[in-house]
């Protein structure tokens, strides 16, 4: 089975030669939203777009993203000790799409300010998470980076950039919108 083979109800398992291309299609489906990971080392900004980020603890606050191992901007962000997450508002697709290329000032596509960390956090973002680097381990080819939350702040008003099946695309409400209940401890 091919990438292109895919409709509802047909696709199986991949076995060995593993197919990337279904792979990397049926994955696409998953919708996210897309952040830039910034930071500041000995002065020098870094920065780099990511799909892959996650709240993942409450008690210690931990956050965390997957940069690739063959990223050459994560290395910085790494050596820097803390991060920050901004997460990018539907105006921000060609922020998305700028701090993705190489060979580029990334820092000129978009106003910026500095934050708790020293980190820039980008002026539009819908909300900035800045983290102190808490653990890393090596997942595949990527890394899982954690980060310890330190400051936080959220825009009241931004909407979020959303990407989907390799397209950007922005949040509308359904009508009826569905509150999870919390579970108590
Ligand atoms: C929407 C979008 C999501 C991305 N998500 C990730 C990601 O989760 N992890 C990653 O390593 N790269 C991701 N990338 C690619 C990196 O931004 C890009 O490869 C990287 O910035 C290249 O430069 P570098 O070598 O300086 O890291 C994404 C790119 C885009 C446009």
């Amino acid at each position: 089975m091919t990438a292109l083979d895919i409709r509802a109800g047909a696709a199986r398992p991949t076995r060995d030669p593993f197919d990337s291309d279904l792979f990397r299609d049926v994955l696409g489906r998953f919708c996210s939203g897309v952040v830039v990971i910034t930071a500041s080392r000995s002065g020098e900004n870094v920065g780099m777009t990511c799909q892959s980020f996650m709240s993942m603890s409450l008690d210690p606050p931990l956050v965390a993203f997957a940069p690739a191992a063959t990223s050459s901007t994560y290395p910085a962000i790494r050596d820097s000790g803390s991060f920050a997450v901004n997460v990018l508002s539907s105006t921000q697709s060609a922020t998305a799409l700028g701090f993705a290329r190489r060979g580029i000032d990334r820092f000129a596509l978009a106003p910026w300010h500095l934050g708790e960390t020293g980190a820039p956090l980008l002026d539009d973002a819908v909300a900035h998470i800045e983290c102190e680097l808490y653990a890393e381990h090596i997942v595949g080819d990527h890394f899982l980076s954690v980060g310890r939350v330190v400051a936080l702040d959220g825009h009241p008003d931004a909407e979020p950039l959303l990407f989907f099946r390799s397209a950007f695309g922005a949040w509308s409400a359904a009508s009826h919108s569905a509150t999870p209940k919390q579970e108590s401890s």
